[in-house]
C-alpha cells in the first residue's frame, strides 16, 4: 500500500470521530498523523462554530490545534473530559491497544483515563490478532536508573533498545526518556503490564487495556467501527 493511500485512510478516520464530538465538549486531542487528521477536522467544525475546548496530549499537538483555532487548555483545568481521541500502533481484537511511537503515551493514558469516551483511529493496518506483533511495547522510564530499567525488562524477556533522537536519547514531553521493548507476540498482556508496572523507575507504559470505547478503523473501501460493549439487541437483557 502506498503511504498516500494509507493516509487517506487515516483521514477518513479522522474525519468520522471529529463528528462524534458535540458543542460543550472537553475533548482530548490526541497524537499521532491519524490524531492529527481529527485535530483538523474539529478545527474546521470550530471554525463552523462548534464550541469546544481540547486537552491536548503533547506539546506538537497543542501546537497544531491552537493554530487551527481550537482553545487548547489544561488538565488542571479540566480534569474530566467527555471524549479523548488518538491513534494507536496496535490494535487487537479485545480493543487492546499498544500506543506511544510517537512519543506521547504517558500524557495519551492519562487524557484517556480521565475521559468519557476513549476512541481510536487507525489506517486497517494497524489491526493485529495479538499484541507486540509488529509494535515494540514503549516503556517510558526516569533518566536517573534507566539502565537497570532496561536490565529489568531484559529480565522479562524483552529485547530493549533505548528511542534515539538526533541528538542523543529521545527526550518526551515530561523529560523522561523511552525503552522500546520488543518481546513478540503477547501471551497475557495484562499480566505484562503488572510486570511492567513493577519495576522502580518505570512511569508509565504503551500498553492500553480495557480502557478503548471504539475503534474507527480508515479502510480501502471507507469505514469500519468496532466497539467494546456492542448495542444488545431490542429486548435483550444485559447479564
Ligand atoms: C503517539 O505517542 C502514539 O501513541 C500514536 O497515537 C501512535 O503512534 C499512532 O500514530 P500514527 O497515527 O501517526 O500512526
Amino acid at each position: 500500500m502506498s503511504e498516500a493511500e494509507r493516509n487517506e485512510r487515516r483521514r477518513r478516520a479522522g474525519e468520522r470521530v471529529a463528528t462524534f464530538v458535540e458543542d460543550g465538549m472537553v475533548v482530548g486531542l490526541g497524537t499521532g498523523r491519524t490524531a492529527d487528521h481529527a485535530t483538523r477536522a474539529l478545527a474546521a467544525r470550530v471554525a463552523a462554530g462548534l464550541r469546544i475546548v481540547g486537552v491536548p496530549t503533547s506539546h506538537r499537538t497543542a501546537l497544531l490545534a491552537s493554530s487551527l483555532g481550537i482553545t487548547v487548555v489544561s488538565p488542571e483545568e479540566h480534569p474530566r473530559l467527555d471524549i479523548a481521541i488518538d491513534g494507536a500502533d496496535e490494535v487487537d481484537p479485545q480493543l487492546r491497544l499498544i500506543k506511544g511511537l510517537g512519543g506521547a503515551l504517558l500524557r495519551e493514558k492519562i487524557v484517556a483515563a480521565a475521559s468519557g469516551r476513549f476512541v481510536v483511529v487507525v489506517d486497517d493496518g494497524k489491526l493485529v490478532s495479538r499484541l507486540g506483533e509488529t509494535a515494540p511495547v514503549p516503556v517510558e522510564v526516569l533518566p536517573f536508573g534507566c539502565t537497570l530499567a532496561a536490565e529489568c525488562l531484559r529480565a522479562l524477556g524483552a529485547a530493549v533498545v533505548l528511542r534515539e533522537a538526533a541528538a542523543g536519547p529521545f527526550v518526551t514531553d515530561n523529560a523522561h526518556y523511552l525503552l522500546d521493548c520488543r518481546f513478540g507476540p503477547l501471551a497475557d498482556p495484562e499480566q505484562l503490564e503488572s510486570d511492567l508496572r513493577s519495576i522502580p523507575g518505570v512511569l508509565g507504559t504503551g500498553l492500553f487495556l480495557g480502557m478503548t470505547d471504539a475503534v474507527i478503523v480508515g479502510t480501502a473501501e471507507g469505514i469500519e467501527e468496532r466497539s467494546a460493549s456492542p448495542s444488545l439487541p431490542a429486548g435483550a437483557t444485559p447479564r
